[in-house]
């Protein structure tokens, strides 16, 4: 897959940062001293570490160097690093390991979850959010113009979508006997989106990448209209012109 892109992630801002945010406030931890921020992108999850804990040391880790640059530039104070959290493992010390939206990205995301919640000393926190919403529309429609266009059989193509998550029964029987306390819950945010066209930008940002990153710019065109048609024909405006982007989120929160 190609890099992520930093500027497309960033164009829904405020709306990204709402779970980071509501995954923090369920984290109970006081004063940490070592915090890492693991697929920590352009850092805005970053940042609401760095405001919650001032005194900790603050560690993101990313595997895209555009991300890593945006968040540097963002972050002076904190710490930047370049790697692969499949093969990564924190230090003895960490007190909190918190994962916003990237363990969905993850083969095996669920052995690499319970391998780091391993490592992590008693009292140790590890906070994760991941979609779950591979069911919903905007998701299904990436599948089928994935499996109906010229693209079809490429094998990068049919293996873009992601897996669904397995249910909360799982991660609890995965991460409990790991851990003092778990807590797993899910939201449902309805993000307000300005037309039908800003959920496909909204997805360029993040599940649509790998889908295009195996195309060239014209097939790339002629998959987002074959997309944003779907979409259009789904999501329909309300009275202001403004779209709804029903969006399910897990959250775990697993003290060790
Ligand atoms: C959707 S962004 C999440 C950014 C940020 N944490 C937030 O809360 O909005 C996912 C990030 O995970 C990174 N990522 C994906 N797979 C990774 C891996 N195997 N190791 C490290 N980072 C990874 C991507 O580069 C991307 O920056």
């Amino acid at each position: 897959m190609e890099d992520w892109s930093a500027q497309q992630y960033l164009k829904f801002e405020d709306e990204r940062t709402r779970p980071p945010r509501d995954l923090l406030a369920q984290v109970p931890l006081q004063q940490p001293k070592l915090v890492v921020d693991i697929g920590c992108g352009p850092g805005n999850s970053t940042e609401l570490l760095a405001e919650r804990y001032p005194e900790a040391e603050i560690v993101g880790l990313d595997s895209s160097p555009d991300m890593l640059n945006k968040a540097r530039e963002r972050l002076s104070k904190c710490e930047f690093v370049q790697a692969d959290i499949a093969t990564w493992t924190p230090a003895p010390h960490t007190d909190l390991l918190f994962a916003n939206a990237v363990m969905q990205w993850l083969p095996d995301h669920t052995g690499i979850l319970r391998r780091l919640l391993e490592a992590l000393p008693k009292g140790g926190v590890l906070a994760v959010q991941m979609p779950d919403n591979t069911r919903e529309p905007a998701l299904v429609f990436q599948r089928e113009v994935g499996e109906e266009g010229p693209w079809a059989n490429d094998p990068e193509i049919k293996d873009a979508a992601r897996d669904d998550l397995p249910p909360p029964e799982v991660y609890y029987d995965l991460l409990k006997s790991t851990c003092s306390r778990i807590d797993i819950w899910h939201s449902v945010y309805n993000h307000v989106m300005a037309s039908p066209q800003a959920i496909t930008e909204w997805f360029k940002g993040s599940s649509l990448q790998p889908f295009l990153s195996p195309l060239d710019a014209k097939a790339r065109e002629m998959f987002l209209a074959a997309y944003t048609k779907k979409i259009v024909g789904a999501y329909k405006p309300r009275f202001d012109g403004k779209v709804l982007l029903r969006f399910p989120r897990l959250f775990i929160v697993a003290v060790r």
